[in-house]
């Protein structure tokens, strides 16, 4: 496998706040990597310096063997980029805005027309592509911001929270998009707050925390550390009582099953073996909890990362 993105004991500091903390990783030509973690984790701050729109503390970054440092002008030539904010001009159309992109990037007019219209057919937006660009939807600026960093066909994309915050149709566009221009060849780094994106598109993702990489694996091995938890959801009809100490009495009673209140009205029970769940829903019965609803889980990334980083999963859906 060829290594294309190097990095090594990368640190950033912002006047003594610690953005990110001496990481490592690399990631090998045709894969799609992600770096997943909850807000201010520091992926923002990461890609930045990946794609030299910050400078770096400490470390080395190597992109195809070339230091970004250093050499940041033929970096540049081979990656694109997708800020976590658009970054296009207002006034001017979807197709005068992707047309400024080729030219900065040298291409011939022709070229750069010919792409520029290619591009909004492929986004699904050749019938906004003389309207300004501050009269797009969300999504549609996102699109637009994704095919400007297709211009010059890079070999490496950067995408920052490629869908955050938009409508669930763009979300979809932009996800097959993205397995679109893997197939062809691109390597993709994406970041993500979405666990359940990382697991969709990913190959390979890395959990950051607080500045830190806690782990980094295939999501097929990552959801394989899970895969002897066996987990049931009871949904139960709301109570007035005080239920927290109920997962513990559960506890004491199973010992071999341990479980968690999910959220007021649900409580999960993870067991190494498969648990026969008739005695738990008579138990809970007991306790003055009606049972409506069992539902077996399958472990998902969540899972995995939860036991990786100890971060509940709420956090991670602001
Ligand atoms: N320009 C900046 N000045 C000071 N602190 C910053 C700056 N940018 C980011 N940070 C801090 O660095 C940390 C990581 O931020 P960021 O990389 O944006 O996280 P993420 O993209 O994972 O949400 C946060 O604590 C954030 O407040
Ligand atoms: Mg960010």
């Amino acid at each position: 496998m060829e290594t294309i993105i190097e990095v090594k004991n990368l640190k950033k500091s912002y006047d003594g706040i610690i953005a990110v903390n001496r990481i490592h990783f690399k990631v090998y030509r045709g894969e799609i990597f992600g770096f997943l973690g909850p807000n201010g984790a520091g992926k923002t701050t990461t890609i930045n310096m990946l794609t030299g729109l910050a400078r770096i503390t400490e470390g080395q970054i190597f992109l195809r063997g070339k230091d970004v440092t250093h050499d940041i002008q033929s970096v540049q030539k081979i990656i694109g980029v997708v800020p976590d904010e658009n970054n296009l001009y207002e006034e001017l159309s979807g197709f005068d805005n992707l047309c400024f992109c080729g030219a900065l990037y040298g291409m011939k007019k022709n070229d750069r027309e010919r792409i520029a219209r290619e591009l909004l057919n492929l986004f699904g937006l050749k019938d906004a592509g003389r309207r300004k660009f501050s009269e797009y939807s969300r999504g549609m600026k996102r699109k637009l911001t994704f095919a400007a960093a297709l211009m010059h066909e890079p070999e490496i994309l950067f995408l920052d929270e490629p869908t955050t915050g938009i409508d669930v149709a763009s979300v979809r566009h932009i996800r097959n998009l993205i397995r679109e221009l893997n197939r062809k060849g691109a390597t993709i780094f994406l970041t993500t707050h979405y666990i359940e994106e990382a697991e969709r598109l990913c190959h390979r993702v890395a959990f950051i925390d607080r500045g830190k990489i806690i782990t980094t694996d295939t999501v097929e091995k990552l959801l394989d550390a899970n895969r002897d938890a066996h987990m049931v959801d009871f949904r139960f009809a709301p109570v007035s009582f005080d239920i927290s100490q109920l997962t513990e009495k559960l506890h004491s009673r199973f010992p071999h099953i341990s479980c968690v209140l999910r959220d007021p009205g649900t409580i999960r029970i993870t067991s190494r073996q498969v648990t026969d769940i008739a005695p738990v829903v008579s138990f809970l019965a007991s306790s003055g909890l009606l049972v409506q609803e069992a539902r077996i889980i399958k472990p998902t990334l969540e899972e995995a990362f939860v036991k990786a980083t100890g971060i509940e999963i709420n956090l991670m859906k602001k």
